[in-house]
């Protein structure tokens, strides 16, 4: 029927038209920060777009809306405040809407100028004082400029914020329904990781969404202190309570005792509400558990894990980086041996902190169907640095030999306009179109000489680790790595020249990814990489 092609077509169309939006309007790094030095005018233009884009009751500034966001930006960073404020007008937005959004990218703008990073570093190893300033992403609020200050974090019996309980909800609603889209209804228990940093940085939105999927909100005592919840009711909630397996870093650990036990309470509480097990997956779990084994209801109802005492970290990424492992499974087993730890409190009040619990972490893991991390950040994603591989695919592995079957793997992007949650694959995707194979972004990393070559090297090993963990990378990924940065003379020329052992390093990772079964290549293609090796290691011979 030719109508339904067309239909077809023409959603095929659209679907592509939209992918190629997300890549073009994705913001990137687009180059290295170098201590000490102030931003240039060209990189600010991007980073004003993004927040003109926010709403900011703090500051009283509304979102510009998106249709004029560029024009106005670049009216403001050629003009200056009045000449943006005057062409808004021209298109009919108020100046007392508009003035304050420019008063704030001009305070902004007048931050960046100024960077005291070296001297406030030579101050600090002087013993002098260093004046504080929140940790946070730039976007998110601008107020951690200038920078070159004492970072601090905040009081954790503050989080989460009312704001990110506020803002949560989308989130945890959109990956509930992204899997019941996928998997025709609600999963019966989840794993999320969780930040120290994140969460300092967001004021809590990743412990929010926990607490949503659960079902609960959090009540401040008479000192304005988080230290308990309360059930949200069945009938608000429209869908069952989902059990939350929650890793948290031994960072998250360290900074958020209180939060931690908030988790671990708000887990108790789900268990004990008298609801159909249908309704509520954490009494469901809890009381199979107790039925099938004997087993005290404190311990069926473990639900947050760390690191044990003084411990970071899960070294599954040390493990992947030196090639150190034969079966996928072993990573698995070492992200549940590092964070097998339990935290919280029992039926009796009692303190538990970091009782090594493997059982019950096995059997936690075993009920998981989707695993789950929030990124908040422009600034580090997947690809990036080695932890969220060690993280969210060392969780996803664990969950895969336990469950015996692999998770759902999702992310959440916060930082858009719009809540955004995506599989890890599509994420992969997007990390690689956006980051490791766009010019703009290489030729920004390459302008650093030898660091950046190393730079590119770890995106593509940090890909590498989302094969390793989660077979969540396309063949065609690895095909064009080697396209890109080997297969192209002059851009291999550049990278020898600069730096021939990231080079090598690159060219291993690709061999190791097809030895591994994670890239299918022809032999010529093989031959060509061998052949390449044997040249680098020739040249870095020669050197030594
Ligand atoms: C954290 O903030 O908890 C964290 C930071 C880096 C790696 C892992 C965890
Ligand atoms: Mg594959």
């Amino acid at each position: 029927m030719p109508e339904k092609d067309e239909t077809d077509r023409d959603a095929r169309v659209f679907a592509l038209y939209e992918q190629l939006l997300e890549i073009e309007q994705r913001l990137i790094p687009t180059g290295l920060h170098v201590f000490g030095r102030a931003s240039s005018a060209g990189e600010q233009i991007d980073l004003f777009k993004m927040i003109a884009s926010f709403d900011r009751p703090e500051h009283g500034v509304r979102a510009l809306p998106a249709e004029f966001v560029d024009d106005a930006v670049r009216r403001f960073a050629g003009q200056g405040l009045d000449e943006a404020v005057r062409l808004l007008e021209s298109r009919g937005l108020k100046a007392e809407l508009t003035r304050p959004v420019f008063a704030l990218l001009e305070s902004v703008s007048a931050k960046l100028q100024t960077n005291t990073e070296i001297e406030s570093l030579v101050r600090a190893l002087r013993g002098e004082f260093i004046e504080p300033g929140p940790g946070a992403d730039i976007i998110q609020n601008p107020d951690v400029l200038p920078t070159g200050r004492n970072t601090h974090a905040i009081n954790p019996y503050s989080v989460p914020s009312a704001a990110a309980f506020a803002r949560s909800e989308l989130v945890a609603t959109s990956l509930l329904e992204r899997y019941r889209s996928e998997h025709g209804r609600f999963p019966e228990a989840m794993a999320l990781v969780l930040w120290g940093l994140d969460n300092i940085k967001t004021q809590g939105e990743g412990v929010a969404q926990a607490l949503w999927l659960l079902g609960v909100r959090p009540v401040r005592d008479g000192l304005n202190r988080t230290t308990s919840v309360e059930p949200i009711s069945l009938g608000e909630l429209a869908r069952p309570r989902i059990d939350v397996v929650m890793t948290v870093s031994g960072i998250f650990r360290d900074l958020f005792s209180p939060t931690v036990q908030l988790l671990d309470k708000a887990v108790r509480l789900v268990a004990q509400l008298d609801e159909p097990p249908e309704q509520n997956y954490v009494r469901k779990h809890v009381l199979e558990q107790i039925e099938q084994e004997v087993c005290t209801p404190d311990e069926a109802a473990v639900r947050v894990f760390s690191n044990a005492p003084g411990n970071y970290g899960t070294n599954v990424n040390f493990m992947v980086m030196d090639s150190q492992w034969e079966r996928e499974e072993t990573l698995g087993d070492l992200f549940v041996t590092r964070k097998c730890f339990a935290y919280g409190r029992d039926s009796r009040g009692r303190a538990i902190e970091g009782r090594e619990a493997r059982v019950a972490m096995d059997r936690a893991l075993s009920r998981v169907e989707a695993t789950y991390q929030n990124i908040d950040t422009f600034e580090i994603g997947l690809t990036d640095v080695d932890h969220y591989f060690e993280y969210l695919g060392g969780v996803s592995k664990a969950v895969e030999k336990r469950a015996r079957s692999r998770p759902a793997i999702y992310l959440s992007d916060t930082l858009s306009r719009e809540v955004k949650i995506r599989s890890l694959e599509e994420t992969v995707r997007l990390e690689t179109r956006s980051k490791t194979l766009n010019p703009k972004w290489y030729e920004g990393m390459l302008k650093h000489g030898f660091r950046g070559v190393a730079e590119i090297e770890n995106h593509v090993s940090n890909t590498f680790g989302w094969s390793a963990t989660a077979d969540a990378v396309d063949d065609w990924i690895y095909a064009e790595v080697a396209n890109t940065f080997l297969f192209d003379e002059s851009m291999l020329e550049r990278l020898r020249d600069l730096n021939p052992h990231s080079a090598h390093a690159l060219v291993q990772r690709l061999l190791e990814a097809n030895g591994r079964g994670y890239w299918d290549a022809d032999a010529a293609t093989l031959e060509k990489l061998r052949e390449i090796s044997r040249s680098l290691e020739d040249q870095l011979e020669g050197v030594a």
